[in-house]
């Protein structure tokens, strides 16, 4: 070994700053791009953003946003496997063609504690099952608003019910609901028995969302975060997402490789392992790890990470997603690659999907959402929202079952705490990504995702060059997020 040759054999490990997607010929209009691609094997996305795993990030709220725009949210796990198993269940319970886990009340339950189910589920209407089973009412927030608290709900409650048949199709749910003038329609089968619920407010759901990502049942696709060694979590998780990530800084770790077998064997999600940097990494993914879905890529890059600076190892998030392309090209892989960290803006996503991700995974951006749980301060005038790293102090604090970043052999902090510019509703958020990246797709000349790997290629900058190239000689009023 000749240590001198350790710098001649160094990689260049570009990121986002270092290129720039060089205009080609095309005969697209920016208009006419497709922007739909997958996460996973089979959970195709119709935008390519995903939000990051992180308690300032995504919560059910998150989640739900995310999928009704079209792309996927993935549920922190700074919390107990129960707290993270509840956040799904909301996701999926926010829309859904036909309910299936009806929330009912009998005959008996008192207005007082109808009430309070009213407030724990955020339900305006319940169907009142008597203990057979059988239907014998409806009862609604109109119902009990001026009720007195110890009535019992067959005093008050709607006893002509309009109901469904099992087979009924949405239309004819809808013809029901409207005629009516009924908001929920209990479906039952032949003996009587609730065995779903259709609410107007799902119907409507599908109509003011139409790119919204939902599965065969009509419930927002939703994924989370688990660490590789709490294989417990992922169990309990497994029966209400549709996609499981692995959790952990350094993916490319034995005792990681050897848990995630047992998680892959145990649940029926589709599973995306990471964080990953390397070719070698992705290889082994590939090769050793049977059955996974996606590869998540980058370590080092995020805004809130410092680890990078505090270890001097990392994988950028472009040399990272490149690296895990070429592997998933070369062992002919079925899989989604997501590019995660250092994202700020629409070219940042062009570029990664330019150099070959499926999908790009944001923390920063969607931070300063409306929807992202982190608390909304104002400081001179203007609105921020705060957002910490999953390595920072702070989020080592809160208890939680299997942290990536704080095992005791990290005595360090590896991510920073503070606020982003707050940016409003996701949605217009992703409007205004995807209207940037259809318009990087116009000058790369690619019609769709794919085309931008074949088509996509790129210039190096200089430090300097970089300067020029954002705006520059002017002075411009308030903080521009875009740059
Ligand atoms: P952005 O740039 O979108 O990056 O804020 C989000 C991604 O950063 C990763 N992450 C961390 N990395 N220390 C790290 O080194 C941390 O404390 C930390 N917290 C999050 C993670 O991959 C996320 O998606």
């Amino acid at each position: 070994m000749v240590f001198r040759d350790k710098f001649k054999n160094a990689e260049q490990a570009f990121t986002f700053n270092d290129v720039i997607l060089l205009p080609g010929w095309t005969e697209i209009e920016p208009n006419q791009a497709i922007v739909k691609t997958r996460v996973t094997s089979k959970i195709e996305l119709n935008v390519p953003y995903v939000s990051s795993p992180m308690d300032t990030v995504t919560e059910a709220e998150m989640a739900i946003a995310m999928a009704r725009s079209g792309g996927i949210g993935i549920l922190h796990r700074n919390c107990t496997a129960e707290e993270e198993v509840d956040m799904a269940r909301a996701v999926k319970r926010a829309e859904a063609m036909i309910i299936r886990d009806v929330i009912t009340v009998t005959p008996d339950t008192t207005v007082e504690e109808l009430l309070k189910l009213m407030d724990e589920h955020h339900i305006k209407g319940f169907p009142v099952v008597r203990k057979n089973g059988k239907l014998s009412g409806i009862v609604t927030w109109r119902d009990v608003r001026l009720a007195e608290k110890q009535l019992k709900v067959k005093e008050v409650m709607t006893k002509k019910v309009v109901t469904g048949p099992e087979n009924i199709d949405i239309e004819d749910a809808k013809k029901l609901l409207h005629k009516h003038k009924i908001e929920k329609l209990p479906i039952i089968d032949g003996s009587g028995r609730v065995t779903g619920l259709i609410t107007m407010k799902d119907i409507t759901f599908k109509g003011d969302y139409p790119d919204a990502l939902r599965n065969s049942d009509g419930r927002l696709l939703v994924g989370a975060a688990v660490s590789p060694f709490d294989l417990e979590r992922a169990k309990a998780l497994d029966k209400y997402v549709d996609v499981i990530i692995t959790d952990v800084a350094h993916f490319h770790n034995r005792n990681c490789f050897e848990a995630t077998k047992k998680i892959l064997k145990e649940v029926s999600a589709e599973v995306i392992v990471g964080s990953i940097g390397t070719y070698e990494a992705a290889v082994d993914c590939i090769t050793k790890l049977d059955g996974i879905a996606g590869l998540r890529c980058g370590i080092g890059s995020g805004s809130i990470c410092s680890t990078s600076i505090v270890t001097r190892a990392g994988a950028p998030t472009l040399y990272a997603t490149s690296s895990a392309a070429d592997a998933v090209k070369d062992y002919k892989a079925n899989i989604g690659i997501i590019a995660d960290g250092g994202l700020r803006n629409p070219g940042d996503a062009a570029l990664a999907l330019g150099i070959g991700a499926t999908c790009v995974m944001m923390g920063n951006v969607f931070a300063g959402c409306s929807e992202s749980p982190g608390r909304l301060v104002a400081m001179e005038g203007r609105y921020y929202k705060e957002y910490y790293g999953m390595g920072s102090a702070r989020a080592r604090k809160k208890r939680f079952v299997q942290d990536r970043y704080s095992q005791p052999s990290k005595a360090i902090n590896e991510g920073v705490e503070g606020w982003v510019p707050f940016r409003g509703p996701v949605k217009d958020i992703i409007n205004e990504f995807t209207g940037g990246l259809k318009a990087a797709m116009g000058y790369v000349g690619a019609s769709n995702i794919s085309e931008m790997w074949s088509n996509a290629k790129l210039a190096k900058i200089t430090e300097r060059g970089f300067q020029e190239i954002s705006p520059h000689d002017i002075m411009m009023p308030g903080p521009n997020r875009n740059l």
